[in-house]
């Protein structure tokens, strides 16, 4: 079976940063489900369809994604970084507030989680996607340094944007996400909530070693 490990959290609060060096330190699979949503989102906006009409999705159940080398490829295109534009982050919200996109990005992360060692993160990875998952965790960290660390992000990629844009992004993409009627992003009742305002990635990625083998040792 292998151990589940859950983290979700609002938006760049850490979780696939913190996930994906998890995963490679204890050599674990590790599933970025808002890579997903994202990829969807893109494929999307390119088709040009009307993003409004949860019908006009039916594509999602065609497209081919898949993981290599920390890339994302849909459909054999590499869109690791188009996914991460803001015109995606616009629009993500909305696009993955559809109960029918969510019903198959679902199946394939529950497909894709079923064997071996694991860590998933996103929104409702603790409550809908993994609920029997042995840990899961909420990671969260003040509105202030989430805004510096996607801010930062977008300069590391060689973006130039506005820190104050930048926080009013991740405030409407947490109200909507927060305040959806299908799996909303909200705390399992037995999630571990760690605040990692104040935490470095390796004070944070500590931890949550500890939270493992803590649980491992029950
Ligand atoms: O990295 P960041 O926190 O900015 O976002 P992400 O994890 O890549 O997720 C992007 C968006 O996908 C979120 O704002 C949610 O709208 C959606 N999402 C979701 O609905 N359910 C998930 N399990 C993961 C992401």
């Amino acid at each position: 079976m292998g151990f589940k490990l859950a983290i979700d959290g609002p938006a760049a609060s850490g979780k696939s940063t913190i996930s994906a060096k998890l995963a490679k330190k204890l050599g674990w699979n590790h599933i970025d489900t808002g890579s997903m949503y994202r990829a969807v989102t893109l494929v999307a906006l390119e088709k040009g369809i009307n993003l409004e009409d949860e019908s006009s999705y039916s594509f999602v159940k065609d497209l081919d994604i898949k993981y290599e080398k920390e890339k994302i490829f849909v459909n054999g295109k590499d869109v690791t970084k188009a996914i991460r534009e803001p015109i995606v982050n616009e629009n993500v919200s909305l696009v993955s507030s559809f109960p029918s996109v969510r019903k198959e990005l679902v199946a394939l992360q529950q497909k894709a989680a079923q064997h071996g060692d694991v860590i998933v993160d996103g929104r409702d990875i603790g409550t809908v996607v993994m609920p029997n998952a042995d840990l899961k965790i909420f990671l969260i960290a003040s509105v202030d340094e989430r805004t510096k660390r996607r801010y930062l992000d977008f300069i590391n990629a060689g973006k130039e944007v506005d820190l104050s844009k930048v926080k009013t992004d991740l405030e409407i993409r947490d109200q909507k996400d927060s305040t959806r009627k299908e799996s909303p992003l909200i705390k399992a009742s037995d999630a571990i909530l760690l605040d990692t305002t104040d935490m470095s990635i390796e004070e944070t990625i500590k931890s949550i070693i500890k939270l493992i083998n803590n649980k491992r040792g029950e």
